[in-house]
């Protein structure tokens, strides 16, 4: 088995870490004992790209455990935790010396171009015959392997990858690199990847928003399912997972004392809605940033004040991006923050924070105190302290969302593969959320473990609001 992570000897650790979180993933564990036996992704090869956490470990036995076979990366630099990665490798049966679980290619601080090369080594399943082979699924958060198919399709066609030189984007330049790596190796590997793939599930609001993009330009090459939209992952993962990680990764990162503080939250969408009640939850004067006039009267009325950057940049302690939109703190704005500002992101992608802007200001030094927490010292000698070099800080600087909610969110992933695997014929191009009853579904399999009683609908108040005893209970147009 081909692999690469940190330190293999971390899998016993990971293992008894995945042993208590499978406790919290009741949506998981069902899945397992619901469709074990019948093994619909037998013939699955599924390629992941998702932070190799704990929580994915369980997803990931999951699969394999419903008949997949699975290659896995991380898709984040910073998110992957070293033990987790070592026990997928090894296994629940293997040992460290003869490891006999799945591939992952995931380690805790990869620079930009191991992240890159270890994304492409996910397409390099091979089949019973030794011979090389793609994916038919894949499974993405943010949709960085959906774009290299993409990519790879579309230069392949052209006959010719862009050189580096035409990108000032350092991301890019690796992306564009490895591409011209494959296709220098193999004129033809992007079109039979692309032409095996029956389907992505995409995790997270960016890679949604991504795929809509391309089905809407008509590029969009297989159909997806976008899992985020669930509403037991964005409304629970988004919101109640920031909650709890997005204090863990500043009090780990900083252990400052949070309450009293102001700290500014860059938009009230899902994840902001969440990160601004965390911050609040520990004493801190929460103030929103927001374009979307329904979210800042949300915000009002939730209490909190809104207020342009610009208006606070100069007295608030703490700055946490989650808009998923990019240049949201920039350079003017790291020149007006006072001393010791803590600035970190919790979206998606680093672009929110324009890092390669601060590290241009005139005199200025970074300083790291330690692995994923900077201070960046101004020729003034003050100091702005940045978490997880911009990319997502819960991850980078803490450990990620807990099992519980990401085994609702995770649910939806297992249910989406098999969809996507079994039903392929009734999901001809284009962007799809699971049906409704599915949703309930997954909200469903988590009540018991946190001792919820349901109320049941008699059939006489079933009929009165036009719905089956069964569910589904809301319209396609309902909110939450
Ligand atoms: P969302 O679309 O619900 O919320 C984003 C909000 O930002 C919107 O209300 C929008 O109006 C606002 N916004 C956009 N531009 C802005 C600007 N210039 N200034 C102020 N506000 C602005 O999206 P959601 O689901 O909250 O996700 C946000 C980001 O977080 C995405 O990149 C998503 O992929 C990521 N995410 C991160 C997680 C984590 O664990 N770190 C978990 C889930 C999502």
């Amino acid at each position: 088995m081909d692999y690469k992570v940190a330190d293999l000897s971390l899998a016993a650790y990971g293992r008894k870490e995945i042993e208590l979180a499978q406790h919290e993933m009741p949506g998981l564990m069902a899945m397992r004992s619901r469709y074990g036996a019948a093994q619909p992704l037998k013939g699955a090869r599924v390629a992941g790209s998702l932070h190799m956490t704990i929580q994915t470990a369980v997803l990931i036995e999951t699969l394999v455990a419903l008949g997949a076979d699975v290659r896995w990366a991380t898709c984040n630099i910073f998110s992957t935790q070293d033990h987790a990665a070592a026990a997928v490798v090894v296994g629940p049966e293997g040992t460290v010396d003869a490891p006999a679980g799945t591939p992952v290619f995931a380690w805790k601080g990869e620079t930009l171009a191991e992240y890159w090369d270890e994304a492409e080594k996910v397409f390099d399943f091979t089949d019973a015959d030794g011979n090389k082979i793609g994916p038919n699924v894949l499974l993405d958060d943010g949709g960085d392997i959906t774009m290299l198919v993409h990519l790879g399709l579309e230069f392949e066609k052209a006959g010719v990858v862009p050189s580096q030189d035409s990108t000032d984007n350092e991301e890019y330049k690796e992306v564009l690199r490895v591409l011209a790596r494959s296709v220098a190796n193999d004129s033809t590997r992007w079109t039979t990847i692309a032409g095996g793939i029956l389907g992505v599930t995409e995790e997270t609001t960016t890679g949604v928003h991504r795929l809509y993009e391309r089905f809407k330009e008509g590029s969009l090459l297989f159909p997806a399912i976008n899992v985020n939209d669930s509403v037991t992952k964005s409304k629970f993962d988004n919101k109640y997972g920031c909650r709890h990680s997005l204090i863990d990764g500043i009090n780990r990162g900083t252990d400052v004392m949070i309450a009293g503080k102001t700290a500014v939250v860059c938009g009230y969408g899902d994840v902001g809605k969440g990160s601004a009640e965390s911050l609040r939850g520990q004493g801190a004067r929460v103030v929103i940033t927001e374009i979307d006039p329904i979210c800042a009267l949300q915000a009002a009325m939730d209490g909190f004040e809104v207020k342009r950057l610009e208006s606070v940049v100069e007295t608030a302690d703490i700055f946490i991006t989650t808009t998923g939109n990019f240049d949201i703190i920039r350079v003017e704005h790291f020149e007006k923050m006072k001393h010791q500002a803590i600035v970190g992101n919790i979206g998606h992608f680093d672009n929110e924070i324009d890092m390669a802007g601060l590290a241009q200001i005139p005199g200025i030094v970074k300083d790291e105190i330690k692995p994923q927490v900077h201070q960046w010292i101004f020729e003034d000698g003050k100091k702005i302290i940045v978490l997880s070099e911009g990319r997502l800080l819960n991850l980078g600087n803490a450990t990620g969302h807990p099992s519980f909610v990401m085994s609702n969110s995770f649910t939806n992933q297992v249910l989406a593969q098999i969809e996507i695997f079994t039903k392929t014929d009734e999901y001809p191009i284009g962007v799809y959320v699971l049906p409704k009853h599915l949703d309930e579904e997954v909200a469903r399999l988590h009540l018991d473990a946190i001792g919820v009683e349901l109320t049941e609908l008699t059939k006489e108040q079933a009929a009165y609001i036009g719905v089956d005893v069964a569910g589904p209970y809301k319209p396609e147009h309902y909110r939450y």
